[in-house]
């Protein structure tokens, strides 16, 4: 299937269990490598999040908040950004396995922030691998920040930059719920899902779903959904979609009809 742009994000929710440290999916990453395949899209970039790999351990050293001149900051570095090049690792072995020609990009050997945001992205070596037909595999990822020295760059920030920058069609968000609910569907069980939701309904959504407590350094859902404003605003469609769950993402990529949360311009 040849069209657009697809940027595609696996969430950490998703291909690892958030209870546990360092808890991969395996069944999960195997089965959507294998629904990712099947599906065929081309051109594709992917981003996956970092659950169980990167958040503990960017959580205990504080590396989101910058360096403080600890030197055991050095290491939680290095240990965060190791625990998501071996989550990476997982997910690109999974994807050749399926004949998926998928690269490795490890964000911190390229990506500068500023505060926090992407500052600077040479965008060559992207371009040229897409334009072969690689599957470029980017991820949340500990990376160098020019004011706090180093920082957390999440995967949903990410999403958004690439999809602008490589004017994409869409955004396909992978996630362990259904979709964008009324409020969070693992706490509350009259949560309903929004399965479409525009640009000028987004601002009450984001107040409706603000969440009091999460162990995602990056924000969880609130945060994703204020991340992707930007590509909406450029007319790039969101949609969220419970990965989870088999074949969901399949037909997503196909754009076959799925339950799940669409978010357009208007
Ligand atoms: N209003 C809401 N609607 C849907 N999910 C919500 C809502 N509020 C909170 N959540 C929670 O958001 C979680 C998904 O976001 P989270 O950041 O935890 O995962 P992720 O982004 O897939 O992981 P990672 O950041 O590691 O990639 C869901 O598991 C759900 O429990
Ligand atoms: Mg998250």
């Amino acid at each position: 299937m040849s069209a657009g742009l697809t940027v595609l994000k696996l969430g950490g929710s998703v291909i690892t269990t958030k209870e546990r440290a360092l808890a991969p999916r395996l069944p999960t990453i195997k089965r959507l490598a294998k629904e990712i395949s099947k599906a065929n899209i081309s051109p594709l970039i992917l981003v996956h999040g970092g659950g169980s790999f990167g958040h503990p351990l960017a959580k205990r050293y504080k590396i989101k908040e910058g360096y403080r001149c600890k030197a055991s900051q050095l290491l939680g570095f290095a240990e965060t950004h190791e625990a998501m090049v071996s989550l990476d690792k997982l997910i690109v072995d999974a994807l050749i396995n399926e004949k998926i020609p998928a690269v490795a990009v490890s964000p911190s050997s390229f990506v500068m922030t500023k505060s926090g945001r992407i500052h600077s992205f040479p965008e060559e070596p992207l371009t040229k691998l897409l334009s072969m037909g690689f599957v470029p595999v980017l991820f949340g990822d500990a990376v160098f920040d020019l004011d706090r020295g180093f920082t957390i760059l999440s995967g949903d920030q990410l999403i958004t930059h690439l999809a602008l920058r490589f004017k994409a069609e869409r955004i396909i968000v992978g996630v362990d719920v259904d979709g964008l609910c009324t409020s969070n569907p693992k706490m509350n069980k009259e949560a309903k899902l929004l399965t479409h939701i525009t640009l000028k309904e987004l601002p009450t959504v984001l107040q409706q779903i603000s969440e009091a407590k999460t162990t995602d350094v990056t924000g969880g859902m609130p945060s994703k959904v204020r991340e992707i404003v930007p590509a909406v605003e450029n007319g790039i469609s969101v949609f969220l979609v419970n990965a989870a769950k088999p074949n969901r993402l399949y037909k997503a990529l196909r754009k076959e009809p799925v339950k799940g949360t669409y978010i357009v311009k208007g």
